[in-house]
């Protein structure tokens, strides 16, 4: 029975502004995971292209994903950095996936609902097959674990499923080329703790995203300390003092997004928090957040505006980081097209 070695896969998409909401609910995990375990982090650029961008920017938003995970202190000897557009087994592996996922799976996707909106007719067929991309990113690597925040778990759960199916649908031919066992792992999503679900600082019942129209919905890992103090001082609240139990914050949708924040920022739970705020106005919470939130993300703002302005070293980093991936995933997509009766 095949035993799979514990790896660790993420990606972020290029597009749009890196916010608090990426940098809690992935980027703190993947800093946590590198130092139990081998991990790839990717800058998925094949799945940020299912919806129109602009080539220039594109680029520079590539470069900036690198930056952030590099500024936010991961480790690109140790971990695999990559961008997904460099390993070309990605878009190969995906569209074998798109052969074994069925309509009615995607059908039931809730991200392709909200992005595709009302135009469902005039969506690319990339968006609708995001999630057989997404599995083929994972799984190119038998990765067994994948840290992303709350919105992610349905792909991830998806993920599982086309697993689960290719090992069975070719159990036969899979034996016969030699896998004791299932040939993919089933990924488990890594989703826990108090920032899994970071909503936007104007609305506490809309999540916080790069494509919110409103610059004052987000904290970005751009922002300069001014600006985070600005957002975090016009943040919506709520006229109650702070509770001090967990319990307290059901119903106030505001206060438990705050708190959440706070707790991540500091890698304290909610409860101790609480213990330290309850009964407090928001006015006080928010000068500790302020000073909290300048302190852990000011510092990581200026090495990616460091980072940046040195676009080759980025770009060696993330070429380095393709010949890594691509010596793990030809064996896997060999082994792929051996299983599926394809000559190689
Ligand atoms: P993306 O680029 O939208 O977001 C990157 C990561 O940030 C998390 N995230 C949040 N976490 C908490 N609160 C929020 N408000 C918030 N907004 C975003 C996301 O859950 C994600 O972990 N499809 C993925 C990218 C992807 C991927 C993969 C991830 C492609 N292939 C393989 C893991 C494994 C996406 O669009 O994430």
């Amino acid at each position: 029975m095949t035993i799979f070695p514990e790896r660790v896969f993420s990606g972020i998409q290029p597009t749009g502004n890196l916010h608090l909401g990426n940098y809690l609910g992935a980027i703190v995990k993947f800093v946590a995971l590198q130092k139990t375990h081998e991990c790839l982090f990717c800058v998925v650029d094949l799945h940020a292209i299912t919806v129109p961008q602009d080539p220039g920017e594109l680029r520079q938003a590539i470069r900036r994903i690198a930056a952030a995970y590099i500024a936010s202190g991961l480790d690109p000897v140790k971990n695999i950095i990559f961008n997904q557009s460099q390993v070309a087994e990605h878009a190969e592996l995906a569209w074998i996936f798109n052969c074994v996922a069925r309509m009615g799976w995607l059908n039931r996707m809730t991200q392709f609902k909200e992005k595709a909106g009302k135009d469902r007719e005039n969506a690319s067929i990339g968006l609708f097959a995001y999630p057989a991309l997404m599995a083929a990113d994972i799984l190119l690597y038998r990765a067994t674990h994948v840290p992303v925040g709350e919105d992610q778990k349905q792909h991830i759960e998806l993920a599982r499923d086309i697993a689960q199916k290719f090992n069975t649908d070719f159990a036969g031919s899979i034996a016969a080329n030699g896998h004791d066992g299932p040939f993919f792992p089933l990924p488990e999503p890594l989703i826990q703790g108090p920032a899994a679900r970071v909503m936007s600082l104007r609305d506490g019942l809309k999540k916080m995203s790069k494509s919110d129209p409103s610059d004052f919905s987000r904290i970005n890992l751009s922002d300069d300390a001014e600006a985070i103090a600005q957002k975090v001082r016009k943040a919506k609240t709520d006229p109650e003092p702070l509770p001090s139990d967990v319990e307290g914050l059901a119903g106030r949708p505001e206060a438990e997004n705050l708190v959440g924040i706070y707790a991540a920022l500091s890698d304290s739970p909610r409860e101790s928090v609480l213990q330290d705020f309850g009964g407090a106005q928001f006015s006080a919470f928010k000068n500790g957040l302020v000073d909290l939130a300048v302190a852990k993300l000011s510092p990581i703002g200026g090495e990616m505006r460091r980072l940046e302005d040195d676009p080759a070293y980025i770009d060696s980093i993330l070429r380095d980081g393709s010949l890594r991936a691509r010596e793990l995933a030809g064996p896997v997509m060999d082994q792929v097209k051996d299983v599926l009766g394809l000559i190689r």
